[in-house]
């Protein structure tokens, strides 16, 4: 059954499929959500809880991703039914490749409203709208762009048409040239951004304690459900994303080895983007528990201080964006790839149908700062905050447990063992955490938060 091409296209290399899954991966979960979601829970524990969930639970269920996928070479939901098949197992397993469409769908519209704000600081950066502005000003602009329904609008619409356009040119042209220069670039200016911090902001040490000091006293059962959501956010784990890009991985490369690096990758990302807004935080006085604001006025006072800051901050921002419109890439290709094989139709339609009707939904999350700031549906919580809630924190959790499950109990072994021959050792290991850890981690911490 495995057939060692996928119609929708290959990646050149091993080298490829890691830029294009760490593309995935880094994004606005690291840069914007992470720091945000860490400083309203408290930073350290926190933090220790989303890496403990990064290496026992993201890794294996990356690895179960990447070999699901490159079994399949179809649409997440196409490959999990052609993989149920072949080893035997209950149709019904499909569900994770409809289960992760939706969760897909979920995240992009509100993903492209704040990647749209990200757009919008691009501008503002450059026209220099931030030069000198300290910690109220900062804050004043930033809730008068949000404040306002067209601005936010009109920026979550061309996030989404760049998304579409770039989706629709296909796997290889396009996305593989942005991924190759432009997440080493953002490295970069990131690890400069840090030293600016460590040397600058007279704030350092204190940032550092805030993310890893381990106070267990501000962490309660919610923090950890939401330190394991944002473990699966930022590894674009649990909706089928790295199983569409692992799809169009060539067969000759380790499974568990490349997942480790795509992980390591992401987590520096994250941990870097840290280290960069909390002595931020401290040196001008604004509270850690902003909110999703916190990137938007953190970042612009350190550029509007520095020299050359109105460029570099600029740059930083298309980077930023750039980071952004890789990941939501990945948020429609298991919904794209699932069209194109259903309905025969093009890449570029199913790419205008999928981002179409996330764009729709966006308008909700676009609202949410403006016309809408007082609608609450579960809760407290904005249309925003909803999407953002059930799809990170239950719904990619629930895909994983599913994918682990399925990738080590259900699969046939052979098949598995053929696929895993190059992983040698770490095969065992990957098994054992798989059937036992990373589900049962999962399920115990559902069990804490909703019974
Ligand atoms: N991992 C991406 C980020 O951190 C978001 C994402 C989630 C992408 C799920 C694809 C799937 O920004």
């Amino acid at each position: 059954m495995a057939t060692s091409e996928s119609m929708h296209g290959m990646w050149s290399s091993r080298l490829m499929f890691i830029l294009a899954a760490a593309g995935s991966a880094v994004g606005l979960g690291n840069i914007w959500r992470f720091p945000y979601v860490a400083g309203e829970n408290g930073g350290g524990a926190f933090v220790l809880i989303y890496l403990a969930c990064i290496f026992l639970i993201g890794i294996p269920i990356m690895s179960s991703e990447i070999l699901l996928g490159r079994i399949g070479r179809q649409s997440p939901i196409n490959t999990m039914r052609s993989v149920a098949a072949s080893s035997g197992a209950n149709p019904g397993w499909q569900l994770i490749g409809w289960m992760g469409a939706l969760a897909g769908f979920m995240i992009l519209s509100f993903y492209s409203v704040i990647a749209g704000w990200v757009l919008s600081y691009v501008f503002q950066m450059g026209a220099g709208t931030f030069v000198g502005a300290d910690a109220e000003a900062a804050g004043a602009h930033f809730g008068e762009f949000t404040g306002s329904v067209w601005s936010v609008t009109a920026w979550h619409t061309v996030f989404m048409i760049m998304t579409i356009m770039i989706t629709a040119r296909g796997v290889g042209r396009g996305l593989e040239v942005a991924v190759k220069y432009l997440m080493p670039a953002l490295f970069v200016l990131l690890a400069l951004l840090v030293v600016y911090a460590a040397f600058t902001s007279g704030h350092f040490m204190e940032g550092v304690q805030f993310l890893f000091s381990f106070n267990f006293d501000k962490l309660t059962g919610n923090s950890v459900l939401l330190a394991m959501g944002q473990a699966f956010f930022t590894l674009s784990l649990g909706m089928g994303a790295i199983m569409a890009y692992g799809a169009y991985m060539p067969k000759d490369s380790s499974v568990i080895g490349t997942a480790t690096m795509i992980a390591l990758m992401d987590t520096a990302v994250a941990l870097m983007s840290g280290l960069v807004i909390f002595p931020l935080v401290f040196a001008n006085g604004l509270p850690s528990a902003a909110g999703p604001g916190l990137m938007f006025v953190t970042l612009p006072i350190a550029f509007g201080q520095m020299a050359g800051g109105q460029l570099f901050g600029c740059v930083f921002f298309i980077l930023v964006s750039f980071a952004a419109i890789t990941s939501a890439i990945s948020l429609v290709e298991p919904a794209v790839a699932w069209v194109v094989e259903k309905l025969n139709t093009s890449r570029a339609a199913g790419a205008w149908l999928i981002g179409g009707v996330a764009w729709l939904v966006g308008l909700g999350s676009a609202f949410s700062t403006n016309i809408w700031s007082d609608v609450h549906f579960i809760g407290e919580m904005t249309f925003f905050d909803t999407m953002d809630y059930v799809s990170n924190n239950i719904i990619l959790p629930l895909g994983g447990i599913f994918i682990a499950v399925f990738a080590a109990w259900i699969l046939d072994g052979r098949i598995r063992d053929e696929e895993m021959a190059r992983d040698g050792g770490l095969y065992g290991v990957w098994r054992v955490v798989t059937r036992f850890v990373a589900p049962v981690a999962v399920a115990i911490v559902f069990i804490m938060t909703f019974l």
